[in-house]
């Protein structure tokens, strides 16, 4: 089956953040919306179907966990990322930024510290702020290709023995980056030497582009099983981040009986009738879907990288190795943080998440949700042209 991505879907009205929250966020709504992480595709028919057909049985009390819920993610983390994952390892969450918060208040002391590595998504930071708990910056390194590594030399001089949590983005949002085994194994040796429990941030995982390949953290060693908790979810790449339906992986014993024990004195793990639902639909019959919308984003991400090259050469944008977003290196226009948004926003009226969102580093980017028709891509990068061509 060929599944149609040039399809345009009318979301204003809908309640979408993307769409809906515009005037308040951005100050207007004549926008075109290339920023939340999620894609203006339409969520697939064999995920629409499962749900009507539990929408036809016109009762949802409270419902049990499917027999076939885990062993579908099973299969499809094995079959994907050749990672073998035991049944008890697994727990539902209520969405990945509530994982993280929850893991903060249920590992961390109050003067504990959370490690977090810049430009990266921004609740990263202000999850552990928001619960009191000190972040402490180990910027990304920035290669001269515009391309970034860890810096590990960093990582040692700035961490005290108060840090105990890390939060990677694997792969990287916004940078896009599939990160390598040599650097994940280097992880995981030096924060379990360390005690820090490293929180992987897997939900981009299964949109890996161009050939590259996601390697789960905790499964390049045991020292990253025995420090990591692993949260994924199906909502990005199938389009259902409104459903819900994350969950995380903890394959040491001592972590789970700590974490997962929290989690089900407050009923955290229990996922609503509709998760399960649609993940097992997704997961049991959506690759032919994936692999089709991936090469649709390619094609996107190939074509914007020429626009760029030949008509706007000053934004350079930095070719993901994975997901949807692209991160658009804007320093070469001269403008500050103010004119830069005034750029994008007033002049060629589009909603873009500006750079200085993902923290230290993020000065002078901005971040571009592809994950659209092309024919709004082809328009948004027209206005977007003429802006640059009148500054
Ligand atoms: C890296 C990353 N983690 C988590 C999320 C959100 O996950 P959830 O909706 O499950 O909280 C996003 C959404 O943009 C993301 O990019």
């Amino acid at each position: 089956m060929k599944y149609d991505f040039d399809k345009i879907i009318e979301r204003r009205g809908s309640g979408a953040i993307k769409t809906d929250v515009l005037k308040e966020k951005f100050g207007r709504d004549d926008l075109t919306p290339l920023w939340v992480a999620d894609m203006d595709f339409e969520t697939p028919e064999f995920i629409t179907d499962a749900l009507k057909r539990r929408l036809e049985h016109s009762l949802y009390g409270y419902t049990s966990e499917p027999e076939e819920y885990w062993p579908t993610v099973i299969k499809w983390i094995q079959d994907h990322h050749q990672w073998k994952v035991r049944q008890e390892w697994l727990t539902f969450i209520p969405g990945i930024v509530k994982g993280i918060g929850m893991a903060i208040n249920a590992l961390l002391a109050k003067d504990e510290k959370v490690i977090i590595q810049p430009p990266v998504y921004h609740p990263f930071r202000l999850v552990p702020q928001g619960n009191r708990r000190d972040v402490v910056f180990n910027p990304l390194h920035e290669n001269e290709d515009g391309t970034y590594s860890m810096d590990f030399e960093n990582l040692e001089a700035v961490c005290d023995d108060k840090c105990r949590m890390l939060i990677l983005s694997n792969p990287h949002n916004p940078a896009g980056i599939v990160w390598s085994r040599d650097t994940l194994e280097r992880l995981a040796s030096f924060c379990h030497r360390r005690g820090i429990i490293v929180i992987s941030d897997e939900i981009h995982c299964d949109m890996a582009l161009y050939g590259h390949k996601h390697i789960p953290f905790a499964s390049v060693s045991d020292e990253a099983a025995a420090c990591s908790i692993t949260f994924g979810s199906p909502s990005k790449t199938f389009n259902i981040a409104g459903i819900v339906s994350s969950y995380a992986i903890v394959p040491s014993e001592s972590l789970r009986e700590k974490f997962y024990g929290w989690l089900h004195a407050n009923e955290l793990c229990a996922p609503p009738l509709f998760s399960p639902i649609a993940t097992i639909a997704a997961f049991k019959d959506g690759e032919n879907w994936r692999r089709q919308m991936l090469e649709y984003i390619e094609g996107n991400i190939d074509w914007i990288c020429s626009f760029f090259a030949e008509f706007i050469p000053q934004v350079k944008p930095l070719k993901p190795q994975a997901s949807f977003l692209v991160w658009l290196d804007c320093r070469a226009l001269g403008l500050n943080h103010d004119a830069l948004v005034d750029l994008f926003v007033n002049k060629a009226r589009l909603a873009l998440n500006d750079g200085e969102t993902f923290n230290p580093g993020g000065q002078g980017f901005m971040r571009l949700n592809v994950a659209v028709p092309r024919s709004v891509l082809h328009d948004a990068m027209e206005r977007l042209r003429k802006a640059v061509s009148d500054l």
